[in-house]
């Protein structure tokens, strides 16, 4: 353990930039819930969420959406990253239930590239779900290698990396209550 002389604490550590706060993040999250509500009326969606970033979001964001619904989870790792980027995506961890004549909203941190999605949205499609939406709590247009379009956003954010509410770096710092930028 490491001796301190200030009051620093994991969440107001000095290194991160306030992006997005827990306030924004709340207010935003509710019209989403909302939204969805109304444009999935009468009808029984299944959330999924891409692990493990999207998991805050999504258990906020099911909370906001007054509906007969489900969930469930998936864990996908991409190789879409580095410099000899291949866009490849494995499943680490898979779906438990079929998606066969599902309605689905993939719940996921944040659009970069659009691997991810696109691969998922493919594969769901594969399976047999009759309707597939996404909704991204954020959003880096700039950053799209594939075409991929989410039908709800939480925040558009410019090209910087982002931590806090589910989003890490090296594994840390997923339990922010807001969004940060690290500093370099
Ligand atoms: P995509 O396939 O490039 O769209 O990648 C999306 C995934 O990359 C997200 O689910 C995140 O795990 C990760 N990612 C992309 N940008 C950031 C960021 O700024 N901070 C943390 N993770 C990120
Ligand atoms: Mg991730």
């Amino acid at each position: 353990m490491s001796v301190k002389d200030d009051n620093t604490t994991e969440f107001n550590n000095p290194n991160l930039k306030v992006l997005i706060t827990a306030e924004q993040l709340r207010n935003r999250i509710r019209e989403i819930g909302a939204e969805i509500a109304r444009d999935y009326a009468g009808r029984r969606p299944e959330l999924i969420c891409v692990l493990k970033g999207a998991i805050v979001f999504m258990s906020d964001l099911m909370r906001a959406i007054d509906l007969n619904l489900s969930i469930d989870f998936i864990a996908v790792s991409s190789y879409g990253k580095g410099a000899n980027s291949t866009g490849e995506v494995k499943i680490l961890k898979d779906l438990d239930g079929p998606l066969e004549g599902r309605e689905i909203i993939l719940v996921e941190d944040i659009l970069d590239t659009g691997l991810t999605l696109s691969y998922l949205v493919n594969n769901f499609r594969a399976r047999g779900a009759s309707s597939i939406k996404i909704v991204a709590l954020l959003n880096k247009p700039e950053r799209r290698k594939v075409e991929v379009t989410p039908d709800y956003v939480g925040f558009e954010i410019p090209d910087e990396f982002v931590v806090g509410y589910g989003l890490d770096y090296g594994e840390r710092y997923r339990n922010l209550p807001y969004i940060g930028v690290v500093r370099e």
